[in-house]
């Protein structure tokens, strides 16, 4: 294995681009092979078996690749991450989000949306019982917020609509028990690129992105392996995608992503 050998990603749709753009910005010089399965999205709503069948499958196709490294860009992928085989180190959002979350706040309950997989895995949870018995989350899924994303269409009435559905109840359950949520964790890669409307609506919420975490994190494991691409010059971001250019074209400018190759393919098991 090389040093610079690409670092695979993967979600089911453009929402791990918001983790990409954070890599490329704090680790230039690597390579990038990202992987979105938009035309399968939202996994979500999918059940358990069947996305670790579609997470081994991705997997596999960035193995192919060369990868020395692949991020779970994606939370509903990461709450089965211990389900998922892969022969090179596999990082997760969820753990990532749970280390950012614990630089905010050490006790008491913050706010966190996510898809319904990720609510009913409890991967939170779990993660952060491993770390602390002092802090909690509100987890309230959403079925539908991040499939609106994804989709693109630019009817905020209806985005509005969505953020509010997955966040009110969080308020309201932080204030039966005497708590005002002041935290809100976007437990979806695809949340952050709506994150100005959340702001917008909840000016007084600190929005908390997992992508922070786990960009240090794997700065801090390249950097004790000594595994950086140490060169130069910047690397180069291939995108492959089973659906959607327009959207994912349209959020890489959003973002101002790095892409050299944006292309659209099938996944190998279902050709
Ligand atoms: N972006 C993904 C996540 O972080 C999944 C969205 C979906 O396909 O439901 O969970």
């Amino acid at each position: 294995m090389n040093s610079c050998d690409p670092i695979g990603l993967i979600d089911s749709g453009v929402g791990g681009f918001t983790v990409l753009k954070e890599l490329q910005h704090r680790l230039p010089n690597e390579n990038y092979i990202y992987f979105g399965d938009s035309k399968r999205m939202p996994y979500g709503e999918r059940e358990n078996e069947e996305l670790i069948s579609l997470g081994n499958a991705i997997i596999r196709e960035l193995e192919g690749y060369g990868v020395k490294a692949i991020v779970l860009a994606c939370n509903t992928l990461s709450s089965l991450i211990n389900e998922l085989s892969s022969t090179v180190p596999l990082f997760s959002v969820i753990e990532a989000g749970v280390q950012e979350t614990l630089l905010l706040r050490e006790r008491g309950m913050v706010g966190l949306i996510a898809t319904t997989a990720t609510v009913k895995n409890r991967g939170y949870e779990k993660e952060l019982a491993l770390l602390t018995r002092d802090l909690h989350y509100i987890a309230q899924e959403t079925h539908t917020l991040a499939k609106v994303i994804n989709d693109g269409k630019k009817d905020l009435d209806d985005l509005k609509h969505n953020i509010r559905e997955a966040v009110e109840p969080i308020l309201r359950k932080g204030l039966k028990e005497g708590v005002m949520v002041e935290e809100l964790l976007l437990g979806c890669t695809h949340f952050p690129i709506v994150a100005g409307t959340i702001r917008e609506i909840y000016p007084d919420l600190t929005l908390i992105n997992p992508a922070n975490g786990l960009m240090r994190q794997m700065q801090a494991y390249f950097k004790e392996r000594e595994f950086f691409c140490d060169r130069e010059y910047k690397g180069s971001t291939t995108i492959f995608i089973t659906a959607g250019r327009e959207i994912s074209e349209r959020i890489m400018d959003q973002l101002d992503l790095n892409c050299d190759n944006l292309i659209e393919t099938e996944l190998s098991v279902f050709e």
